[in-house]
Parts: structure tokens; sequence; C-alpha cells
């Protein structure tokens, strides 16, 4: 069975004030019939994880490095997420491939020394708006995702979150229709790499503007198995009901 998981990136948001609302999720969801996850600024991590303990409630990173440890100044090894007591790691999201000049290559490096360390990878992928204009969606998503995901991904190991640049942050949301284009050609992409075992297993995200008001009908979509929530995920009165739109799906 598929994992519905609803995550939430924080960014670079939140003080040690904002762990409040961890304590409103975790009341608004003693328990769920999803995964929940939360990824604070590493700042929070630690916090974060030690407020949820044995709770319902999944803490991760936004990022690690490929290496394990080295001179490696302000980054963070994918050990020091799990010794702060994170379970999963966000790579390749579309700010760092931005800011970072992060590429296929990298990210594939960072996923496979995440998944090899026990942090589950949440690989991220999306084109950018030119791309969609021009007709180069499916293109960009195929080579982003052959390039980024490692051969050992599997269903425990590996999230898939197909986030359209265009959608981040700016309100904007693609059709339902352009939605299930694109998780249904990346099911197909797992499949046709992984098998049928393991690519019909991997949990799809999609991430972009997703908000309370328009999580069920994106939720209803084929191979829409949770979000990433970026902005919605700050306060636990928008992410809950976005993870209710999940539970009920
Ligand atoms: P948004 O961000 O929900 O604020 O659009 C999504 C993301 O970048 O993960």
């Amino acid at each position: 069975m598929r994992k519905k998981l609803a995550a939430g990136n924080w960014k670079m948001n939140g003080t040690t004030a904002s762990l409040a609302e961890v304590d409103a999720l975790l009341a608004a969801h003693p328990a769920s019939k999803c995964e929940i996850l939360l990824c604070p600024p590493a700042t929070l991590v630690s916090a974060m994880a030690a407020r949820i303990g044995d709770g319902p409630i999944h803490t991760g990173g936004q990022d690690c490095h490929a290496e394990p440890s080295g001179a490696h100044t302000g980054d963070i090894a994918a050990g020091m997420l799990v010794d702060a007591g994170a379970s999963h790691v966000i790579v390749g999201h579309s700010e760092r491939r931005q800011d970072h000049n992060e590429t296929d290559a990298d990210i594939r490096a960072k996923a496979t020394t995440a998944t090899a360390t026990g942090l589950v990878a949440v690989i991220c992928c999306g084109e950018s708006d030119n791309q969609r204009v021009a007709g180069q969606t499916l293109d960009v998503i195929g080579t982003q995702l052959a390039g980024s995901i490692p051969d050992n991904a599997t269903a425990a190991n590996t999230v898939v979150a197909y986030e359209p640049i265009w959608a981040i942050g700016t309100g904007k949301v693609p059709t339902l229709e352009q939605i299930g284009e694109v998780h249904d050609f990346i099911r197909k992409i797992l499949i046709d790499r992984f098998g049928t075992e393991t690519g019909d297993n991997i949990s799809i995200l999609y991430g972009g503007s997703v908000k309370p008001t328009n999580a069920s009908e994106i939720f209803a979509v084929s191979n829409v198995d949770g979000a990433l929530v970026g902005g919605a995920s700050l306060k636990a009165a928008d992410f809950t009901g976005i993870i209710s739109a999940l539970e009920t799906a």
C-alpha cells in the first residue's frame, strides 16, 4: 500500500517560538491515517523532534550534504540529521537547484547518502514557467528524475515531489488535468525503472500553493499521494486543514 504523506517545508522560517505550532498540530492529530512530516530549518530539527517524541509527526531536514563529514562550512550531513532526530530529508528542492546551482547529479549523490544513512529522501522535481509554456514539462521531469533518483531507491526510502516552480509561493496552481498528467507520467517512469512492486509504491507528492481550500480536489487526482506544502505549513490552523483533506481522500 502506497503511503499518504502530508509534508510541510518551513524553508527559512521559524524560531523556537514557532514550535508552538507543532503542539497545536499534535493536539489536532493525536493519531493520523496518513504520515505527517515537518521540515523546519536545521536550527530547529533537534528541538522539534524532541518536542514530538513518539508522536505521529515526523521531523525532516530541508537538505543534506552528499559527504558524511568534512570541510564543508555551513553544510549538514545526513548523519547529523539522524542524530538530531530526523527521519526524512528534502533533496533537490527548486530553491536549492536555483540558489545553490544544484544539479541532478548532486541531488542523486545527496539522496544516495541520505537513504544509506537511514533517512527517507523526498526528491523534488518541477518545470519552470518557460519550460511549461514551451511544452517541455514532461521532458524536463523525465530528465530530472532519471538524473536525481538513485538506483537504490525503494518505496520505503524514497518519496518523489512534483513541484512546478511557477506554482511555488505564487498562488497559481496547475489545472487538475495538468497535475494528473505529470503524476501519471512520474508513476510510469518509476515503474519502468524500478518495476511494479517498487515503482507503484513510491509516494508522489504534489507541491506548489497547496492550501486547505484546494487540497481535497488535488488529492482526488490519480497518483497524487499527498502534498509538499510551504507557506500553508507554517501555521497549524492551515496545515491541519490540508492534513484532514488527505486523511479523508
Ligand atoms: P508553497 O511552497 O506551498 O508555499 O507554494 C511549496 C514548496 O516549495 O514546497
